[in-house]
Protein backbone atom coordinates (compact mmCIF):
# COMPACT_ATOMS: atom_id res chain seq x y z
CA UNK A 1 0.00 0.00 0.00
CA UNK A 2 3.12 2.16 -1.19
CA UNK A 3 1.56 6.23 -1.00
CA UNK A 4 5.25 7.55 -0.13
CA UNK A 5 5.66 10.89 -1.97
CA UNK A 6 1.98 11.49 -2.32
CA UNK A 7 -0.08 14.18 -1.40
CA UNK A 8 -3.50 13.58 -0.26
CA UNK A 9 -6.19 15.94 0.81
CA UNK A 10 -9.19 14.30 3.21
CA UNK A 11 -12.42 15.94 3.57
CA UNK A 12 -14.09 15.82 7.21
CA UNK A 13 -10.46 14.41 8.69
CA UNK A 14 -10.95 15.73 11.77
CA UNK A 15 -12.50 12.50 13.77
CA UNK A 16 -13.99 9.30 13.38
CA UNK A 17 -13.16 7.69 10.16
CA UNK A 18 -11.42 10.59 8.32
CA UNK A 19 -9.31 10.66 10.96
CA UNK A 20 -8.51 6.92 10.58
CA UNK A 21 -7.61 7.92 6.85
CA UNK A 22 -5.43 10.24 7.27
CA UNK A 23 -3.30 8.15 9.86
CA UNK A 24 -3.47 5.29 7.37
CA UNK A 25 -2.18 7.39 4.33
CA UNK A 26 0.69 8.53 6.19
CA UNK A 27 1.90 5.72 7.94
CA UNK A 28 1.97 4.31 3.69
CA UNK A 29 4.57 7.66 3.65
CA UNK A 30 1.60 9.84 2.53
CA UNK A 31 1.31 13.89 3.28
CA UNK A 32 -1.98 14.87 4.26
CA UNK A 33 -4.54 18.18 4.18
CA UNK A 34 -6.88 17.09 6.76
CA UNK A 35 -10.09 19.78 5.70
CA UNK A 36 -12.85 19.54 8.37
CA UNK A 37 -15.00 22.47 9.05
CA UNK A 38 -14.06 21.74 12.73
CA UNK A 39 -10.69 23.58 12.26
CA UNK A 40 -9.32 22.28 15.80
CA UNK A 41 -10.13 18.78 15.20
CA UNK A 42 -8.12 19.16 11.72
CA UNK A 43 -5.11 20.24 13.34
CA UNK A 44 -5.02 17.44 16.32
CA UNK A 45 -5.06 15.61 13.48
CA UNK A 46 -2.62 17.34 11.54
CA UNK A 47 -0.35 16.60 14.17
CA UNK A 48 -0.37 13.24 14.22
CA UNK A 49 0.31 13.12 11.11
CA UNK A 50 3.35 15.15 11.71
CA UNK A 51 4.48 12.82 14.28
CA UNK A 52 4.55 9.91 11.84
CA UNK A 53 7.07 11.67 10.05
CA UNK A 54 4.89 13.33 7.65
CA UNK A 55 3.46 16.94 6.42
CA UNK A 56 -0.08 16.97 7.99
CA UNK A 57 -1.73 20.61 6.76
CA UNK A 58 -5.06 21.68 9.00
CA UNK A 59 -7.27 23.53 6.30
CA UNK A 60 -10.59 25.02 7.21
CA UNK A 61 -13.51 23.57 4.84
CA UNK A 62 -17.18 23.48 4.69
CA UNK A 63 -18.48 21.15 1.46
CA UNK A 64 -21.47 23.17 1.81
CA UNK A 65 -19.90 26.44 0.30
CA UNK A 66 -17.94 26.43 -2.89
CA UNK A 67 -16.09 29.80 -1.62
CA UNK A 68 -14.40 27.05 1.23
CA UNK A 69 -13.95 24.54 -1.44
CA UNK A 70 -12.10 26.98 -3.55
CA UNK A 71 -9.85 28.41 -0.54
CA UNK A 72 -9.23 25.28 0.48
CA UNK A 73 -7.98 23.70 -2.90
CA UNK A 74 -6.19 26.98 -3.50
CA UNK A 75 -4.13 26.27 -0.16
CA UNK A 76 -3.78 22.27 -0.60
CA UNK A 77 -2.70 23.19 -4.40
CA UNK A 78 -0.02 26.30 -2.84
CA UNK A 79 1.79 24.33 -0.17
CA UNK A 80 2.10 20.86 -1.51
CA UNK A 81 2.26 21.98 -5.38
CA UNK A 82 -0.44 19.37 -6.40
CA UNK A 83 -2.82 16.94 -4.98
CA UNK A 84 -2.53 12.67 -6.20
CA UNK A 85 -5.32 11.97 -3.74
CA UNK A 86 -8.76 12.65 -2.70
CA UNK A 87 -11.28 11.68 -0.02
CA UNK A 88 -14.79 12.48 0.22
CA UNK A 89 -14.98 11.66 3.87
CA UNK A 90 -16.95 14.34 5.25
CA UNK A 91 -20.74 13.01 6.00
CA UNK A 92 -23.58 13.58 8.92
CA UNK A 93 -26.83 11.57 9.33
CA UNK A 94 -29.36 14.26 10.11
CA UNK A 95 -30.25 18.00 10.49
CA UNK A 96 -29.74 19.76 13.87
CA UNK A 97 -32.40 18.31 16.07
CA UNK A 98 -32.37 14.76 14.05
CA UNK A 99 -32.47 12.65 17.18
CA UNK A 100 -35.14 13.52 18.58
CA UNK A 101 -37.94 13.71 14.84
CA UNK A 102 -39.23 10.30 14.85
CA UNK A 103 -39.33 10.95 10.68
CA UNK A 104 -36.58 12.69 9.33
CA UNK A 105 -38.29 16.03 7.89
CA UNK A 106 -37.23 18.43 4.99
CA UNK A 107 -34.59 19.98 7.10
CA UNK A 108 -32.92 16.27 7.07
CA UNK A 109 -33.54 16.14 3.56
CA UNK A 110 -31.95 18.89 2.20
CA UNK A 111 -28.95 19.55 4.81
CA UNK A 112 -27.93 15.55 4.39
CA UNK A 113 -27.61 16.20 0.49
CA UNK A 114 -26.25 19.16 0.41
CA UNK A 115 -23.11 17.65 2.45
CA UNK A 116 -23.43 14.39 1.38
CA UNK A 117 -23.59 14.15 -2.11
CA UNK A 118 -23.70 17.94 -3.45
CA UNK A 119 -20.22 18.02 -1.09
CA UNK A 120 -18.52 15.37 -2.50
CA UNK A 121 -19.43 17.06 -6.42
CA UNK A 122 -17.98 20.39 -5.13
CA UNK A 123 -14.72 18.77 -3.69
CA UNK A 124 -14.58 16.67 -6.81
CA UNK A 125 -15.27 19.47 -10.05
CA UNK A 126 -12.77 21.84 -7.96
CA UNK A 127 -9.75 19.02 -7.38
CA UNK A 128 -10.16 16.60 -10.48
CA UNK A 129 -9.29 19.24 -13.18
CA UNK A 130 -6.13 19.70 -11.47
CA UNK A 131 -5.41 15.42 -11.53
CA UNK A 132 -6.44 15.96 -15.20
CA UNK A 133 -3.69 18.20 -16.25
CA UNK A 134 -1.22 15.62 -14.15
CA UNK A 135 -3.35 12.51 -16.19
CA UNK A 136 -2.66 11.10 -12.33
CA UNK A 137 -5.36 10.89 -9.11
CA UNK A 138 -6.92 8.64 -7.31
CA UNK A 139 -10.52 9.56 -5.71
CA UNK A 140 -12.18 7.09 -2.98
CA UNK A 141 -15.46 8.38 -1.50
CA UNK A 142 -16.87 7.41 1.40
CA UNK A 143 -20.28 5.88 0.87
CA UNK A 144 -22.05 3.35 3.18
CA UNK A 145 -23.83 -0.12 3.34
CA UNK A 146 -27.04 1.93 4.04
CA UNK A 147 -26.35 2.98 -0.12
CA UNK A 148 -26.95 -0.68 -0.63
CA UNK A 149 -29.75 -1.19 1.20
CA UNK A 150 -33.09 0.93 1.48
CA UNK A 151 -34.49 1.17 5.41
CA UNK A 152 -37.38 3.12 6.94
CA UNK A 153 -35.48 4.33 9.56
CA UNK A 154 -33.96 7.30 7.75
CA UNK A 155 -34.37 7.53 4.63
CA UNK A 156 -32.90 10.45 3.61
CA UNK A 157 -29.44 9.21 4.53
CA UNK A 158 -29.37 6.00 2.85
CA UNK A 159 -30.90 7.64 -0.39
CA UNK A 160 -27.55 9.75 -0.07
CA UNK A 161 -25.22 7.29 -0.05
CA UNK A 162 -26.68 5.34 -2.88
CA UNK A 163 -26.61 8.45 -4.86
CA UNK A 164 -22.76 8.72 -3.12
CA UNK A 165 -22.45 5.37 -5.07
CA UNK A 166 -24.29 6.51 -8.13
CA UNK A 167 -21.89 9.82 -8.56
CA UNK A 168 -18.73 7.62 -8.44
CA UNK A 169 -19.59 5.44 -11.10
CA UNK A 170 -20.66 8.96 -13.04
CA UNK A 171 -17.17 10.45 -11.84
CA UNK A 172 -15.02 6.89 -12.73
CA UNK A 173 -16.21 6.86 -16.18
CA UNK A 174 -15.50 10.83 -17.03
CA UNK A 175 -12.35 10.63 -15.50
CA UNK A 176 -11.03 7.21 -16.86
CA UNK A 177 -9.53 8.89 -19.99
CA UNK A 178 -7.23 11.05 -17.94
CA UNK A 179 -6.32 8.11 -15.97
CA UNK A 180 -7.63 8.93 -12.56
CA UNK A 181 -9.42 6.12 -10.81
CA UNK A 182 -12.47 6.80 -8.86
CA UNK A 183 -13.73 4.42 -5.98
CA UNK A 184 -16.33 4.32 -2.87
CA UNK A 185 -15.86 2.55 0.08
CA UNK A 186 -18.87 1.02 1.88
CA UNK A 187 -18.15 0.92 5.62
CA UNK A 188 -20.74 -0.96 8.19
CA UNK A 189 -20.81 -0.23 11.66
CA UNK A 190 -18.12 2.10 13.56
CA UNK A 191 -18.35 3.47 16.56
CA UNK A 192 -17.65 7.11 15.86
CA UNK A 193 -19.73 10.25 16.70
CA UNK A 194 -22.14 9.65 13.95
CA UNK A 195 -23.27 6.17 15.68
CA UNK A 196 -23.69 8.26 18.71
CA UNK A 197 -26.00 10.31 17.01
CA UNK A 198 -27.97 7.44 15.75
CA UNK A 199 -28.14 5.73 19.32
CA UNK A 200 -29.56 8.69 20.89
CA UNK A 201 -32.00 8.50 18.53
CA UNK A 202 -32.09 4.23 19.45
CA UNK A 203 -32.62 5.44 23.08
CA UNK A 204 -35.72 7.24 22.28
CA UNK A 205 -37.65 3.99 21.68
CA UNK A 206 -39.48 1.50 24.54
CA UNK A 207 -35.48 0.13 26.24
CA UNK A 208 -36.72 -1.83 29.13
CA UNK A 209 -33.02 -2.63 30.08
CA UNK A 210 -31.72 0.50 30.17
CA UNK A 211 -28.94 -0.15 27.44
CA UNK A 212 -26.41 3.06 27.06
CA UNK A 213 -25.49 4.45 23.93
CA UNK A 214 -22.56 2.29 23.21
CA UNK A 215 -24.11 -1.03 24.36
CA UNK A 216 -27.51 -0.46 21.80
CA UNK A 217 -24.16 -0.07 19.87
CA UNK A 218 -23.17 -3.28 20.75
CA UNK A 219 -26.16 -5.11 19.88
CA UNK A 220 -26.99 -3.76 16.57
CA UNK A 221 -23.33 -5.38 15.87
CA UNK A 222 -24.14 -8.53 17.39
CA UNK A 223 -27.08 -8.76 15.91
CA UNK A 224 -26.17 -8.21 11.71
CA UNK A 225 -22.59 -8.69 11.59
CA UNK A 226 -21.65 -11.91 10.65
CA UNK A 227 -17.77 -12.06 11.71
CA UNK A 228 -19.39 -10.47 15.33
CA UNK A 229 -17.07 -7.18 15.66
CA UNK A 230 -17.36 -3.67 14.74
CA UNK A 231 -15.35 -2.28 11.66
CA UNK A 232 -12.88 0.50 12.90
CA UNK A 233 -11.58 3.78 11.21
CA UNK A 234 -8.38 2.22 10.58
CA UNK A 235 -9.80 -0.98 8.50
CA UNK A 236 -11.14 2.17 6.16
CA UNK A 237 -8.52 3.84 6.68
CA UNK A 238 -6.42 0.53 5.09
CA UNK A 239 -8.34 0.21 2.15
CA UNK A 240 -8.34 3.67 1.65
CA UNK A 241 -4.55 3.53 1.08
CA UNK A 242 -4.68 0.73 -1.11
CA UNK A 243 -7.20 2.18 -3.76
CA UNK A 244 -4.92 5.39 -3.63
CA UNK A 245 -1.76 3.28 -4.38
CA UNK A 246 -0.69 1.65 -7.75
CA UNK A 247 -2.12 -1.66 -6.70
CA UNK A 248 -5.22 -0.41 -7.35
CA UNK A 249 -4.71 1.28 -11.05
CA UNK A 250 -6.74 -1.41 -12.59
CA UNK A 251 -9.59 -0.60 -10.13
CA UNK A 252 -12.05 1.72 -10.91
CA UNK A 253 -15.79 2.58 -10.54
CA UNK A 254 -15.91 0.10 -7.65
CA UNK A 255 -17.93 0.37 -3.73
CA UNK A 256 -16.22 -2.17 -1.74
CA UNK A 257 -17.88 -3.09 1.54
CA UNK A 258 -16.06 -3.13 4.85
CA UNK A 259 -18.48 -4.43 7.07
CA UNK A 260 -17.66 -7.76 8.54
CA UNK A 261 -20.05 -9.77 6.20
CA UNK A 262 -23.31 -7.14 6.61
CA UNK A 263 -23.52 -7.37 2.73
CA UNK A 264 -22.02 -9.87 0.56
CA UNK A 265 -22.47 -8.14 -2.83
N1 LIG B 1 -19.73 5.51 11.49
C1 LIG B 1 -20.24 4.62 10.69
O1 LIG B 1 -20.66 3.52 11.13
C2 LIG B 1 -20.33 4.86 9.21
C3 LIG B 1 -20.80 3.82 8.40
C4 LIG B 1 -20.88 4.02 7.02
C5 LIG B 1 -20.47 5.22 6.46
N2 LIG B 1 -20.03 6.22 7.26
C6 LIG B 1 -19.60 7.47 6.60
O2 LIG B 1 -18.26 7.75 6.94
C7 LIG B 1 -18.02 9.16 6.89
C8 LIG B 1 -17.41 9.62 8.20
O3 LIG B 1 -18.32 9.33 9.24
P1 LIG B 1 -17.93 9.24 10.79
O4 LIG B 1 -18.64 8.08 11.35
O5 LIG B 1 -16.45 9.38 10.96
O6 LIG B 1 -18.70 10.55 11.32
P2 LIG B 1 -18.23 11.80 12.19
O7 LIG B 1 -19.45 12.59 12.45
O8 LIG B 1 -17.40 11.35 13.33
O9 LIG B 1 -17.24 12.57 11.19
C9 LIG B 1 -17.69 13.39 10.14
C10 LIG B 1 -16.64 14.46 9.89
O10 LIG B 1 -17.13 15.30 8.83
C11 LIG B 1 -16.97 16.67 9.22
N3 LIG B 1 -17.97 17.50 8.54
C12 LIG B 1 -19.32 17.54 8.74
N4 LIG B 1 -19.90 18.46 7.97
C13 LIG B 1 -18.90 19.02 7.22
C14 LIG B 1 -18.86 20.03 6.22
N5 LIG B 1 -19.97 20.70 5.86
N6 LIG B 1 -17.67 20.33 5.66
C15 LIG B 1 -16.54 19.69 6.04
N7 LIG B 1 -16.50 18.74 7.00
C16 LIG B 1 -17.67 18.41 7.57
C17 LIG B 1 -17.19 16.64 10.74
O11 LIG B 1 -16.68 17.81 11.38
C18 LIG B 1 -16.44 15.37 11.12
O12 LIG B 1 -15.06 15.60 11.32
C19 LIG B 1 -19.38 9.79 6.57
O13 LIG B 1 -19.48 10.04 5.18
C20 LIG B 1 -20.35 8.71 6.99
O14 LIG B 1 -21.58 8.82 6.32
C21 LIG B 1 -19.94 6.07 8.61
Amino acid sequence: MDVSGKTAVVTGGGRGIGRGISLALARNGADVAVADIIVENARGVADEVGALGRWGLALSLDVTSQQSVDDMTARALGEFGAIDILVNNAGVIGAAGWESRETPDERDWDFIFEINVKGIARVTDAIAPRMRERRSGKIINIASIAGRQGSSRNPPYNVSKAGVISLTQAQAQALAPHNINVNAICPGLLWTPMWERITARDAMTPNPQGKTQRQLFEAHVQAQIPLGREQTPDDIGNLAAFLASEYAMNITGQAINVSGGLLMN
